[in-house]
């Protein structure tokens, strides 16, 4: 029997003692017949997955670990799966990196590389990948005790392997606290420290540590601030340069659930600056949440646990993002988890560059656009010049190029109370549509008629947006994977992201306006190949 295996049978063991019911890790094999499986979004080869887990870039691969659970479609003892790509495109499954163990199950964590060996995890001076994560104790729990502790484990061949760190946990909660969770670690040059921002209930604490293995609490954020609709899960702490200035500003991202704008898990953020103890809001951005609510980074309601990419190469521009594409509202009652049409549930958005821009009122707003790789999967692109719009106009796309495309468009920001936007449908007559109502300045997302919406009574929704740019050109950039529409408004200042789960694949796209018209200024729509895996 190999280590790895020796290892599984031994976390089955503990688990069982533990009276946590021990999974098979036995993995169907994957099904790619499903016409729902993302053709160019990461979904896991089998079973349920939910957040994105330790992303590092190391040595010119991105790793994407993931919340999964190799026992089924349901969420259940939790594991890190793993997955690696060159060019957040193509993704090559790996084997699953953490197990449960005598702690407890493997819940959300980040991962990083440890180029000095501020660990001594190294001893030939290759620097080790750290991850750190939170075990859940469910027998702790049971019993009225604090469950939740975080752990560490180490990877000296570059992320194939882990060990888990003898001294575990190495973050313990005080009493009272069950929610104490989902470590985000990064490395803090002026302080020479490691730091850690941990979700804890209803806020955000900070921890710092030289070594990666003693941690000290620094400080708390967002008790009272933001919004509170629901517990705060999977903080991401980053510096980021302000758009067309010098100047550096940081950005907490805090995930919610439920609480979202549009109902269930969604992801707000805040701006301001951190001295490597404190997270300090911003004023103008403080006086910006005081008179217009929460900053969402996705309106929509399949966007969850998102993070970034740790250690990503000195020339990057900006963080990299990817989310959990569901909701906990019925993330695991979505129907790919039927056995009849697949074996897998839930996908991940597609990466996203983050920037940051001033806004009018002085403060500070985060924009997000896909990563451009997706242009390596690109087929030959239709156009369509400027015209106006009044009733529907055909994309003319091949049908088949519809479901798995992106789509890039401009409108003269209409007036009075006219709607533009666009639908996709099938000969079914299921039907999606997003568009933009001048008279609310908001954007709309209508999946009530898209397809298979009853498996839960909280799927079937008209969810909304404020536009939060001014300019007079409306854009918009479609991301369409057969099951999800990703809408990137006003160059990502607006973003709504939308699972569906259309009866047959959408082979229509038309423009439209209603209520008036609206001038098309440009279309470019790119029909996507299947990105490989493997
Ligand atoms: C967020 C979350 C995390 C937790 C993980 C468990 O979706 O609830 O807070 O670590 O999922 O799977």
């Amino acid at each position: 029997m190999t280590r790895r295996g020796r290892r599984a049978l031994l976390a089955m063991a503990a688990l069982v003692t533990h009276g946590v019911q021990a999974q098979t890790p036995a993995q169907p094999a994957r099904r790619d017949d499903d016409p729902w499986r993302p053709a160019w979004h990461f979904t896991p080869p089998a079973h349920w997955m939910n957040d994105p887990n330790g992303l590092v870039f190391y040595r010119g691969v991105y790793h994407l670990f993931y919340q999964y659970h190799p026992g089924g479609t349901v969420w259940g003892p939790m594991h890190w799966g793993h997955a690696v790509s060159s060019d957040l495109v193509h993704w090559h499954d790996r084997p699953i990196a953490l197990a449960p163990d005598e702690h407890g199950t493997i819940f959300s964590g980040s991962a990083v590389v440890d180029w000095h060996n501020t660990s001594g995890f190294s001893h030939d001076g290759t620097p080790p990948l750290l991850a750190i994560f939170t075990y859940h104790d469910e027998a702790a729990r049971k019993a009225g005790l604090p469950p939740q502790s975080q752990g560490l484990a180490y990877s000296l061949d570059a992320g194939e392997t882990w060990t888990k760190y003898a001294g575990n946990p190495v973050l313990r909660p005080d009493a009272g606290q069950p929610d104490f969770r989902d470590p985000k670690v990064f490395w803090f040059a002026p302080g020479q420290s490691w730091i850690m921002a941990l979700a804890v209930g209803d806020h955000t604490e900070f921890f710092g540590s030289p070594d990666f293995r003693q941690w000290h609490r620094l400080s708390g954020f967002g008790a009272g601030v933001g919004a509170h609709g629901g517990v705060w899960e999977c903080p991401d702490l980053m510096p980021i340069r302000v758009a067309g200035t010098r100047q550096t500003k940081w950005v907490l991202i805090q995930s919610i659930n439920p609480g979202g704008p549009n109902g269930g898990s969604a992801t707000q953020y805040f701006v301001g600056d951190f001295d490597g103890h404190s997270f300090t809001l911003d004023p103008a951005f403080a006086r910006g949440l005081a008179r217009h609510g929460p900053r969402w980074l996705d309106w929509g309601r399949d966007n969850y646990a998102g993070v970034a990419w740790s250690d990503l190469p000195p020339g990057a521009r900006h963080p990299i993002m990817i989310g959990w594409m569901n909701n906990w509202d019925y993330g695991d009652k979505t129907p790919t988890g039927a056995l009849s049409t697949g074996n897998w549930r839930s996908a991940m958005t597609f990466p996203r560059e983050l920037s940051l821009h001033r806004s009018r009122d002085g403060g500070y707003a985060l924009r997000q656009m896909p990563v451009r790789t997706w242009q390596t999967l690109a087929g030959p692109a239709v156009a369509m010049r400027a015209t106006m719009v009044s009733g529907t106009v055909e994309v003319p796309l091949p049908d088949q190029a519809v479901a798995q495309s992106l789509v890039t468009l401009a409108f003269d920001v209409p007036g009075g109370r006219t709607r533009v936007g666009i639908e996709l449908s099938n000969s079914l007559g299921d039907i999606y549509r997003f568009h933009y109502d001048a008279a609310t300045r908001r954007f709309s997302s209508d999946r009530t008629a898209s397809g298979v919406v009853d498996f839960s009574p909280k799927f079937a929704s008209v969810d909304h947006a404020p536009r939060l740019a001014s300019g007079k050109t409306l854009t918009m950039t479609f991301a369409i994977d057969r099951s999800s529409i990703e809408a990137f408004c006003d160059r990502g200042a607006t973003v709504m992201t939308t699972a569906v789960f259309p009866r047959a694949p959408y082979t229509r796209l038309r423009l439209f306006a209603e209520q008036g018209h609206a001038r098309l200024v440009s279309l470019r729509a790119t029909p996507l190949a299947g990105a490989a895996r493997n």
